[in-house]
């Protein structure tokens, strides 16, 4: 191996004397080279991915240039940000740690034929095409045949308080639906959202989603204990541009920051809190009348027991005018299906037929009961008593399927996803031209209510024949 190596490096002085562009045809580094570092430093933990099937992609030594240009761990338009370079070299976290033997030669090789991939401006998601008899069925598994015929689309997201920096996406299409299932890392399924706790003096109050943050405050990535101490639930968004009458003018080549207003960073995308004043705070909303984003909102506490998930849209606003609490965000025609388990004198009001504390924390519409003042009276300081009501969305708010579910062992979420290709609600995007790219940008909400990790580069959904 050592002969190797320094046979590479050798190769390598002559291609930096001969050559200033690594970038130019005909002086880089082969793939055999990259895989025989691969083999060299990296085969010890990473030699094959067998098994891995319902999992993130892992890195693997055996993967072919394909794959690994699809992976999201390199970055042609920046080969020394590529996580295949940084990890090795602990620039970023890495379980295998510092790979002493991965030396600037070896670097080298990588970043050499990395710059010489395609620098595409967006990911592509190819939709299989199945037939109904194998469509899968929306239960929050991945076990179904055709997501082991469709190929993954791994991406990165940040920016957020998502454990994941990357999500992988497969989709399918039968002609009457079209199924998406979505996995990423979070090490718990967070369900607390906003309970009612019993306190030491007997009141009742309900616990914050966060810490209020001070007026111009600018949210980025949070520790593990801050955001234990946080009483929300896990969220997922996809936006997609509408096209026809309603499409959004820069989505398809910026995606969801194109409907990002922040007022301190000059209504450009920017993260910064203003609770006192909503209208400074930083808002979604898109930039002219009539242009359109249909939002698919999975909500885990409000909708997942229901196998739905929210759907909505994001529509033109001006600051200072309406509602400066949604901004331009706005629900599809319906309802939503869930509501807060009000106050009465201060303390809630309803309880779950089975049981009267939570897990769950929702109580289902058709099962509440009156909490007597008995039962409250009977509950320990801190019980927690669900503070969602919820009978699943109605109406074109109800065109989504959704599942999502949260293995512990491998610390995976797994969401599936429905719809019909053609809905007919102008609120919605329409797979009704399949020779046409749709672009979408996904947001994972890590018991979050709006510090959401996201995809800066735009994801195109593309149906081959
Ligand atoms: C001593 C064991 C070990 C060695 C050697 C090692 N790694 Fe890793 N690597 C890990 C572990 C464990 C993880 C999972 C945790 C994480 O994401 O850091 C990981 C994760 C990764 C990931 C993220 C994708 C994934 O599979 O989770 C990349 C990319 C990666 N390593 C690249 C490399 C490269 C490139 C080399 C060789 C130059 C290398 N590693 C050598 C242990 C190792």
């Amino acid at each position: 191996m050592r002969v190797t190596r320094l046979m590479l490096a050798a190769g390598m002085g002559v291609l930096l004397a001969g050559c200033s562009d690594f970038s130019s045809p005909g002086h880089a580094a082969k793939f055999s080279d990259v895989q025989q570092v691969f083999k060299t430093d990296c085969a010890g933990c990473h030699d094959n991915n067998a098994g891995h099937l319902n999992l993130i992609p892992d890195f693997y030594t055996d993967m072919d240039s394909a794959s690994l240009v699809a992976s999201g761990y390199i970055n042609p338009e920046n080969p020394d940000q590529s996580i295949v370079i940084l990890k090795p070299r602990l620039a970023a976290p890495h379980g295998g740690g510092r790979i002493e033997s991965f030396g600037s030669d070896d670097a080298n090789v990588l970043r050499n034929w990395i710059a010489r991939q395609p620098r595409d401006y967006s990911y592509v998601l190819r939709a299989e095409k199945i037939d109904q008899a194998s469509a899968p069925v929306v239960d929050g598994k991945a076990d179904e045949q055709a997501w082991s015929l469709a190929s993954p689309t791994t991406f990165p997201i940040g920016g957020g308080w998502a454990d994941a920096d990357r999500a992988v996406l497969r989709a399918a299409y039968d002609g009457e639906y079209i199924y998406l299932v979505m996995q990423w890392k979070d090490d718990k399924a967070s369900d607390r959202r906003q309970p009612w706790v019993k306190q030491s003096d007997g009141s009742w109050k309900t616990a914050p989603a966060k810490p209020l943050p001070y007026d111009g405050y600018t949210w980025g990535p949070t520790s593990d204990a801050e955001k234990s101490a946080n009483a929300y639930e896990d969220k997922v968004a996809l936006m997609w541009n509408t096209y026809g009458a309603n499409t959004v003018a820069g989505f398809d080549r910026s995606g969801c920051a194109v409907t990002c207003h922040d007022p301190s960073n000059n209504f450009r995308p920017g993260k910064t809190y203003f609770y006192s004043n909503e209208n400074r705070a930083a808002k979604k909303y898109t930039n002219a009348p009539g242009e359109i984003a249909d939002i698919w909102h999975w909500k885990f506490v409000r909708m997942n027991q229901h196998y739905k998930l929210d759907d909505q849209y994001v529509q033109f606003w001006e600051p200072n005018t309406g509602s400066p609490k949604d901004g331009g965000r706005a629900s599809d025609e319906g309802s939503g299906g869930y509501a807060d388990n009000i106050a009465t004198n201060g303390k809630p009001t309803y309880r779950s037929k089975g049981s009267i504390t939570a897990p769950p924390f929702y109580i289902l519409n058709n099962e509440k009961q009156l909490l007597t003042a008995q039962e409250l009276a009977g509950l320990p300081v801190g019980a927690m008593i669900p503070n969602m009501i919820t009978a699943g969305p109605t109406g074109k708010r109800a065109d989504v399927d959704a599942r999502g579910n949260h293995d512990p062992l491998t610390g995976m979420w797994t969401l599936e996803i429905r719809r019909k290709m053609v809905t007919g609600d102008d609120k919605d995007v329409q797979f009704d031209n399949l020779l046409r790219e749709y672009v979408f940008g996904v947001a994972v909400f890590d018991n979050a209510q709006i510090e959401h990790s996201y995809s800066t580069t735009p994801i195109r959904l593309v149906f081959p024949r």
